[in-house]
């Protein structure tokens, strides 16, 4: 995402705002869900405000958007939202494993070039973190509008889950990111849902 610098997204903003920045161990149990690659945080703060007994986690690494994530928490009050502004590789450092119901990655970053497909949040090694952090019957939700990061994901997908769904002309839902907004109108919208990770695969 292409982020203007904002001088107001500082260390102290964040401390005060209670992003976490650093490797924390949570203790999390109940109904949690994880967004990867938030952005502004449009999708996961309207989820959050309307299951308040969800616990809602966003981690986003660039601090100039995140900055936009906290803003709309304190806005609406989100008691249940974390907030980690780190990279999602070390995630395994701040959460418990098998504690996840659901990860959502939106729109991630295509890195079209073949030497850059690991920084991929679909990447293999990251889905096999996910697989960790996923409790048994959690899910994976993929969304983009990126053809051949969708193709190249499927085969990703497809080596580490079971149970997927693919939808080539994934249909609106309630709740939606800045991307999805501004893509919809210009083309399909790919979606994949994998049931379960298989580390025997
Ligand atoms: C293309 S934007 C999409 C933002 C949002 N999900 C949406 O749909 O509007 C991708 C976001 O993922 C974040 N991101 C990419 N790799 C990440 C990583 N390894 N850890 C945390 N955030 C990451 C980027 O900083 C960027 O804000």
């Amino acid at each position: 995402m292409r982020q203007k610098f904002n001088k107001h997204a500082t260390d102290a903003f964040f401390e005060k705002h209670q992003v976490l920045m650093k490797p924390t161990p949570l203790e999390l149990s109940g109904d949690i869900i994880l967004e990867i690659g938030s952005g502004k945080g449009e999708f996961i703060t309207q989820y959050a405000l309307d299951h308040p007994h969800t616990t809602c986690i966003a981690v986003e690494m660039n601090r100039h958007v995140c900055y936009y994530i906290a803003l709309k928490k304190e806005t609406l009050h989100l008691n249940n939202l974390i907030i980690i502004m780190d990279d999602a590789a070390l995630l395994n450092q701040y959460l418990s494993k098998h504690t996840i119901n659901t990860i959502y990655l939106h729109f991630s970053d295509p890195w079209p070039k073949a030497k850059h497909h690991k920084r991929r949040l679909t990447y293999p090694s990251k889905l096999d973190l996910y697989g960790e952090l996923l409790k048994k019957e959690g899910q994976l939700i993929f969304k983009t509008d990126h053809q051949k990061l969708y193709i190249e994901s499927s085969f990703y997908i497809q080596s580490k889950f079971k149970d997927i769904v693919f939808d080539d002309d994934s249909e609106e839902e309630i709740y939606m990111t800045e991307y999805e907004r501004k893509k919809r109108p210009f083309g399909p919208i790919y979606k994949i849902q994998a049931g379960v990770y298989d580390d025997t695969l």
